[in-house]
């Protein structure tokens, strides 16, 4: 597979280099772009991939483009991958922006063209995120497995119909903001009672990762989990009877609903 980048911020340097680390891709076969040239040297210094002074250099080098660029500017890149000449029949375009959708990502490419659509997030950048995409039209069964390869050697990668994929934005591509503000309480929480303020956030980022853990190793509910760790008249049910009296699974919930229904609203700008 020969893969092109077209935008080497964060999202793009964390699926590329995390696709060349896992395997899924060999670095002397991997060409990137990005008009920052500072954006486009940095990646080039961290891994032995090779530079493009264009898109249209990157979508003719190319069978699988991972185009990583702000959704403003996704318009403007696909036309140049159009003009460049590149055959749409056989180059596969994965796009993570958020709201464009596969109707509008394969409108913009003359004659069709195989597009997936994803939405990965940021844990990516540390091989823990979590993706879902969802095949256009012409996408193929092969294009489904080189996309389950790329999202997947960064962590987590489902495919879904696209119609969910408002409903992912909400949970997993804005849910690690909520579990910072999560983590950032509970070690407000813990200073409050008198531990050092670094102690307090090790501790309380240890937890969350623990637990999520926990709830991926052992395949078990969550209120499982909860109530082997919940002993009659302990802390534990102290501490979730304030939890429950505050609202905080309401709070949750209200918060993915939220988040959902924005990425709705921003799709149909
Ligand atoms: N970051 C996240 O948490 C996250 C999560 C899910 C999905 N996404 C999606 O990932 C995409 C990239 O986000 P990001 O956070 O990685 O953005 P970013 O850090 O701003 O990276 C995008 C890079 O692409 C460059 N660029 C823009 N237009 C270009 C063009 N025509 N040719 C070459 N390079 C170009 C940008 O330059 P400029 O600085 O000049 O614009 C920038 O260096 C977005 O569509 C976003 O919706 C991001």
């Amino acid at each position: 597979m020969k893969l092109g980048l077209i935008g080497c911020g964060k999202m793009g340097k964390a699926l590329t280099v995390g696709a060349i680390d896992a395997g899924a891709v060999s670095a002397e076969d991997v060409m990137v772009h990005d008009h920052v040239s500072a954006a486009q040297k940095g990646f080039l210094s961290e891994r032995n991939v090779s530079g493009a002074g264009s898109i249209a250099e990157v979508a003719l080098y190319a069978d699988v483009l991972l185009l990583a660029v702000k959704p403003h500017d996704v318009q403007s890149a696909i036309h140049q991958i159009r003009d460049s000449g590149t055959s749409t029949d056989t180059l596969l375009v994965i796009s993570v922006a958020a709201g464009l959708t596969i109707e509008r990502l394969e409108t913009e490419i003359a004659g069709g063209g195989r597009i997936v659509r994803s939405m990965p997030n940021t844990p990516a950048l540390v091989g823990q995120g979590a993706a879902a995409y969802s095949l256009g039209s012409s996408a193929t069964a092969k294009d489904a497995k080189t996309s389950q390869e790329l999202l997947g050697a960064v962590g987590l990668a489902l495919e879904i119909k696209e119609s969910l994929m408002d409903a992912v934005t909400g949970l997993s591509g804005s849910g690690p903001a909520y579990v910072y503000l999560f983590i950032e309480a509970l070690a407000d929480g813990a200073v409050q009672n008198g531990l050092p303020r670094e102690h307090a956030r090790q501790m309380a980022a240890q937890t969350v990762l623990g637990a999520a853990q926990m709830v991926q190793s052992t395949g078990e509910h969550p209120a499982v989990l909860k109530d082997m760790v919940t002993s009659p008249g302990g802390t534990t049910i102290a501490g979730l009877e304030a939890l429950e009296a505050h609202a905080f699974r309401a709070a949750c919930i209200a918060a993915v609903n939220t988040a959902t229904a924005r990425a709705r609203e921003m799709g149909a700008e």
